[in-house]
């Protein structure tokens, strides 16, 4: 299988990259503005860049798990999402379909409104902010003008990003911490420096860990998986029960969390306050078992044995 993986640089993709190499596949990872050892720059933006990826490497599978995705900075934003999330997709189907590879699309629980979750792949779409709006008119783009494509949905990611910065060999724990918006690691950081987190008790979501996920991709695109799956934590669970879970597994002072609202936290983006996505179908068709929040956290602390 001849991979290519935007976004290798960040915390899904760096995973899949690995991932994939440990299977012996032929992969090919990309970085945009952080330079990693081993990845080769692309902007999805820039057209030249695309196509020198895409003539070098010539992929029979493109991961697209790159884009803007700190939700607030999408709202603070919004030109530089509607550019990378949405235009710089359409570049990338167009050079897709260019070279008659299949596109695997990383999507969001973001494209519902909250009220209902966790959500199915054909529940109605109603996105509630300037990220969830940019990945669902992406999806879109993906599913009208692709005929071989996978649109694969996650929901609040957690794991360390693996790739190795190329001004800094040695990958420390911090630099992972500033250069990803990873919410657990970031708990996980300030509360071993004795800093008080704050964690809202009416925001609901199904944890996901990037192992699990990189795992269910690389399955979907073993069986030649078409159309949409969510790819996600088995557990649905509020933000603040969830870092009582990272505190509990990593031994950190509970006392340390406080329990807010999310109104409390004064976010720039409206958030989905019960937001998630049910893992049915990918039971059902035998593609994985997603892991609940112990599991997948008791993994994240075995990656971060070096921290
Ligand atoms: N994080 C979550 O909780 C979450 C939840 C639901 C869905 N998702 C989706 O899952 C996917 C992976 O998320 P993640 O958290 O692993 O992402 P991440 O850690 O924030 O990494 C984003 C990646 O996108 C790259 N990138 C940024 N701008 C780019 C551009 N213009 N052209 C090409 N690449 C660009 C970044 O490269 P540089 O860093 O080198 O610039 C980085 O490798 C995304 O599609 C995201 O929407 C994430």
């Amino acid at each position: 299988m001849k991979l290519l993986i935007i976004g290798a640089s960040g915390v899904l993709g760096s995973r899949l990259f690995n991932d994939a190499i440990k299977k012996k596949w032929n992969a090919m990872g990309t970085y945009c503005s952080h330079e990693c050892a081993g990845l080769s720059y692309l902007d999805v933006r820039d057209k030249n860049s695309l196509e020198k990826v895409f003539n070098l490497f010539k992929p029979e599978a493109v991961v697209m798990a790159g884009g803007i995705t700190d939700v607030d900075l999408c709202t603070l934003k919004p030109k530089l999402a509607e550019d990378v999330n949405v235009k710089g997709t359409l570049n990338l189907v167009k050079k897709i379909k260019e070279y008659g590879a299949k596109l695997i699309y990383i999507s969001t629980d973001y494209i519902f409104d909250g009220k209902n979750g966790p959500y199915k792949e054909d529940d109605k779409p109603n996105p509630v902010n300037i990220y969830g709006r940019t990945k669902l008119e992406a999806e879109n783009i993906v599913r009208t003008r692709l005929k071989d494509y996978l649109i694969v949905r996650t929901c609040q990611l957690y794991g360390a990003a693996e790739q190795k910065p190329r001004t800094s060999p040695q990958a420390s724990y911090a630099v992972n911490v500033v250069q990803n918006s990873n919410f657990a690691i970031k708990i996980i950081y300030n509360m071993r420096n004795n800093k008080k987190v704050y964690a809202a008790d009416d925001l609901y979501s199904t944890p996901t860990y990037a192992g699990s996920l990189s795992e269910i991709i690389i399955k979907l695109i073993e069986k030649k998986a078409k159309g949409v799956y969510h790819g996600a934590g088995a557990e649905f669970i509020n933000r603040y029960d969830y870092v009582n879970k990272i505190a509990d597994i990593f031994g950190l002072d509970e006392r340390l969390i406080q329990k807010v609202k999310l109104k409390d936290l004064e976010l720039k983006a409206v958030r989905p306050s019960k937001g998630g996505l049910k893992v049915d179908k990918l039971i059902k068709e035998k593609i994985a078992k997603p892991y609940d929040c112990e599991t997948g956290l008791i993994f994240l602390k075995k990656d971060m044995s070096y921290a």
